[in-house]
């Protein structure tokens, strides 16, 4: 192999620059050379706005000073159209003219799909999971996510000062789609009383029954950290506590948002409650040193398997050991909610008093 591709899709990752650079300096220490696609399969696509920044060549040189640098500088895009076996064939066919037999693709699990079909279609594809989610089971993390479980730590610190202050309770909604990993990993490092994620029932009932205890026992710390997919676990029928309750009227299961979360708290609970939306922050930021490392094992290993034609494989870790795995095997396959962590959360929150 002479000459191979990368690109990073989806949402952007810390580390996502690091792992660009392994596979470049990588790639080059073995006499290749590399290609860098903008904007995730839109490169390889050559649909990009300006069809002169489809793509670009990568030296060692390319990729100096990027190690440090949160998102990508490769840039990424969600290609809807992608799914599509004409569309796929396209970008082999564009690849293939630009002198291309391997590609690396760096995204979390539609990238996946994406990098699992092209490697079906006879273009030898690898994968590195890139997303802050943490949301692919077969690997113990993704790129991103030390780094976004600290940047939220680093929020949920400020937010728990003026919060103690005020005397209120702060939920705080995390990203994390339907994964409750960043929620738990975040609650845990925070000294969080909840971690309400979409892997497990909760009624707000609950929720407002340990907040006014903990408040009538002394407690001046009520942290709730909220995965953005919890809103779909909520057991409590809403329907049925707006008859019992007037100032929740109009509030609806499928309607709910943080801040209507946070007001039924408070008319539940009796206690000021504020809720706060990380929101995009959560991405961005120079990587984590574990987060950087993680990205140039990655990317080192991604290209050692094209160099020995082991197309068709994502890269991760498991156990501090970098392994491949082949795409059939992680497609669907949902992580399972850390219940040792979550049982740990419960019982380091407990309040007996
Ligand atoms: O998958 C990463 C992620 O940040 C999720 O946590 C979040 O739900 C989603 O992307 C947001 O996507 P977008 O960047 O398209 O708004």
């Amino acid at each position: 192999m002479k000459r191979i591709g990368v690109l990073t899709s989806g949402g952007d990752a810390p580390g996502m620059n690091a792992a660009v650079r392994a596979v470049v300096r990588t790639a080059v220490y073995h006499d290749m050379s590399v290609i860098g696609f903008k904007r995730g399969y839109n490169g390889p696509l050559m649909q990009n706005r300006n069809h002169t920044d489809d793509f670009e060549i990568l030296t060692e040189r390319n990729v100096s000073g990027v190690i440090h640098r949160g998102g990508t500088f490769l840039m990424t895009a969600r290609c809807l159209d992608f799914h599509k076996q004409e569309v796929q064939e396209k970008a082999i066919k564009n690849m293939r003219a630009l002198g291309l037999e391997g590609l690396v693709v760096i995204g979390g699990d539609g990238t996946f799909r994406g990098a699992h079909a092209l490697n079906n279609l006879g273009f030898p594809t690898v994968g590195i999971p890139g997303t802050i989610d943490n949301d692919l089971a077969y690997t113990d993390f993704t790129l991103g996510f030390d780094t976004a479980v600290n940047t939220a730590i680093d929020s949920v610190n400020r937010i728990r000062e003026t919060s103690e202050s005020h005397e209120r309770a702060s939920l705080i909604t995390v990203m994390g789609r339907n994964c409750g990993d960043l929620a738990v990993h975040t609650a845990l490092a925070c000294g969080a009383e909840y971690a309400l994620v979409p892997e497990k029932e909760w009624y707000v009932e609950d929720i407002a029954d340990k907040l006014k205890w903990g408040v009538l026992t002394g407690k001046r710390s009520n942290i709730i950290i909220f995965a953005e997919g919890a809103f779909n676990s909520l057991k409590s029928n809403m329907h049925e506590l707006c008859h019992k309750y007037e100032a929740l009227k109009g509030i609806e299961n499928d309607q709910m948002t943080s801040s209507k979360l946070a007001h039924v708290l408070e008319v539940l609970s009796g206690h000021e409650v504020r809720a706060t939306v990380l929101g995009y922050i959560q991405r961005g930021g120079s990587p984590s040193g574990s987060d950087r490392i993680l990205g140039s094992r990655l990317g080192a290993h991604a290209v050692e398997l094209l160099l020995n034609n082991k197309g068709g494989r994502a890269v991760g870790i498991r156990e501090n050991k970098i392994i491949d795995v082949p795409f059939e095997e992680i497609t669907g396959v949902i992580r399972p909610l850390n219940n040792e962590l979550v049982d740990l959360i419960n019982v380091l929150s407990h309040n007996t008093e």
